[in-house]
């Protein structure tokens, strides 16, 4: 039903929220913190293997020293040479444990305190990460003795250096090492930022050029994406967002070629309205002309120009682009039914009985023009229903209008005993221009009738299994503001 289809376009007022951060500068600031975080992984071992081969390195040469003291004529040595051998292995002493005894090669300027010892054989990775990060953070000069495995058959090797010395070198290595993690980070951030451009953001930045685009101008078919060969899910992607678009473009044309064949219609259908109008107004003073073939012919005449007025002016109002809003209010049912019947002229005709069983004070929450023009399509529709059938039956003719609440929905059933609904005309009941399966008839009054319950939210079908025909109405209430009722309340 086209007027329903218009009836469900809601204009939703769109909100562009402001362009901050494309996709681009997204996967930049993504990816420097992430290399970062990697080059961070790699230093902190790092930094602790440097120090631990720093201090292997003075044990090694210590030992070196200490075979020196080994060969040395009862472990004398000239203090010249000593200091030699100090300066050489960058340490202050040198000691080395073989059984109970102790040779200890030192320099003059022992210091009084050891600061720190580290047991090169007791040593964790987890102590030399811990280890070497306190040395980083320590100022001044400390001592540190270092111990370590000694060669051939002494226990131990022990060397007094200086911190600083290590420490300066550790912030050398560490100042290194960031310099060529840096750019390594730089030309990953960089090669990773344009594969992932190349990849991800340029084609998506083409879908949504494409859609901005496609929004603008829907129906050019210009606009129809190309999609490219990609495999994975961009490429359907883009095929389907291709295939859809040209669905629209051609859903479009189509309602656009529609749109203008129902405006020449209307236009047409006006005109004709308006002289078939006068030509009833003609035909009305064939009545008063004697001649009994006039007579016999004028009423007919007469009705079938009413059916063709009616006909006119019910495509009219079907063809206004949409039903206005409902204005909603509670009403009585009851004096509404009884408009019907007097519109209906079946309130002058005895040979339809009827009957009216309305819940006393029904009341209903709908626009009170819409409800009308709802049941008196039903009425109408049941009243021709009934003439339709042999007037031998017209003592069964009746029309039965009940009405009651279940909660907050009002139902309102209007039924006949008429020959009910044609097979042809249930397919397609309640659609425009298809379901008449009755001469005259222009299959618009259960569209409209259809079209209006639902703008209430309510609903409207033809009860199954019943002798004529019933139609059941449910139209809810409207939800109750909550808000409304609490400044009620608060005002009380
Ligand atoms: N109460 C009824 N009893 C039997 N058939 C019905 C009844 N109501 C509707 N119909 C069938 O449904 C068809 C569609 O009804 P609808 O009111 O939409 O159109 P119409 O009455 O043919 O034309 P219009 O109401 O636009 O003048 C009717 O032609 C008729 O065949
Ligand atoms: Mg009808």
């Amino acid at each position: 039903m086209p007027a329903n289809d218009d009836q469900l376009t809601v204009e939703v007022p769109r909100s562009h929220p402001p362009r901050r951060l494309g996709l681009s500068g997204k996967l930049l600031l993504l990816t420097i913190p992430l290399v970062m975080i990697a080059g961070l992984m790699i230093y902190v071992p790092a930094i602790a293997n440097f120090r631990m081969n720093r201090l292997n390195d003075r044990l090694a040469a210590a030992n070196t020293a200490a075979l020196v003291l080994d060969a040395a004529p009862l472990g004398m040595v000239p203090d010249s040479l000593a200091r030699q051998i100090l300066t050489s292995v960058g340490a202050r002493a040198v000691a080395i444990k073989m059984g109970q005894q102790r040779r200890l090669l030192a320099s003059a300027d022992l210091p009084e305190a050891i600061d720190h010892d580290i047991d090169m054989r007791t040593m964790t990775a987890w102590s030399a990460i811990v280890d070497s990060l306190e040395t980083m953070l320590e100022r001044g000069n400390q001592t540190i003795r270092v111990v370590g495995p000694a060669p051939g058959g002494a226990q131990f090797i022990e060397v007094v250096i200086d911190e600083l010395p290590l420490r300066q070198a550790m912030y050398r290595f560490s100042r290194n090492l960031l310099v060529v993690s840096l750019g390594i980070a730089m030309l990953t951030a960089g090669l990773v930022y344009l594969a992932l451009h190349y990849l991800f953001v340029r084609p998506m930045r083409r879908l949504t050029a494409n859609l901005v685009g496609f929004h603008e101008n829907p129906e050019s078919a210009a606009r129809i994406i190309v999609p490219s060969r990609r495999g994975d899910e961009i490429g359907v992607a883009e095929r389907e967002l291709s295939d859809m678009q040209r669905d629209l473009v051609s859903m479009l044309h189509q309602k656009s070629r529609l749109a203008a064949l129902g405006l020449a219609v209307s236009k047409i259908n006006h005109d004709l309205r308006n002289l078939l109008a006068s030509s009833q107004l003609l035909s009305d003073q064939l009545a008063s002309v004697p001649d009994p073939r006039v007579q016999r012919f004028a009423p007919k005449l007469m009705r079938s120009l009413e059916r063709a007025i009616d006909f006119c002016q019910s495509t009219l109002s079907y063809g206004r682009v949409q039903e206005a809003a409902p204005d909603r209010r509670m009403l009585l049912v009851e004096p509404v039914v009884a408009e019907v019947r007097e519109s209906a002229g079946l309130a002058a005709d005895a040979s339809i009985a009827w009957i009216s069983a309305i819940e006393r004070e029904l009341s209903i929450d709908a626009d009170p023009d819409q409800l009308f023009r709802v049941l008196l399509n039903l009425v109408r529709n049941a009243a021709q229903a009934l003439e339709s059938r042999p007037k031998a039956e017209a003592a069964t003719f009746q029309i039965r209008i009940t009405g009651r609440r279940e909660g907050s929905v009002a139902i309102i059933e209007v039924s006949d005993t008429g020959p009910g609904v044609p097979a042809r005309a249930r397919e397609h009941l309640f659609e425009a221009f298809q379901s008449s399966g009755r001469p005259g008839g222009s299959g618009l009054g259960l569209a409209i009738a259809a079209e209006l319950v639902r703008a209430h939210g309510g609903d409207i079908h033809l009860v199954e299994g019943t002798i004529g025909a019933t139609f059941r109405i449910s139209i809810p209430d409207r939800p109750v503001e909550l808000q409304s009722v609490r400044n009620e309340r608060a005002r009380a």
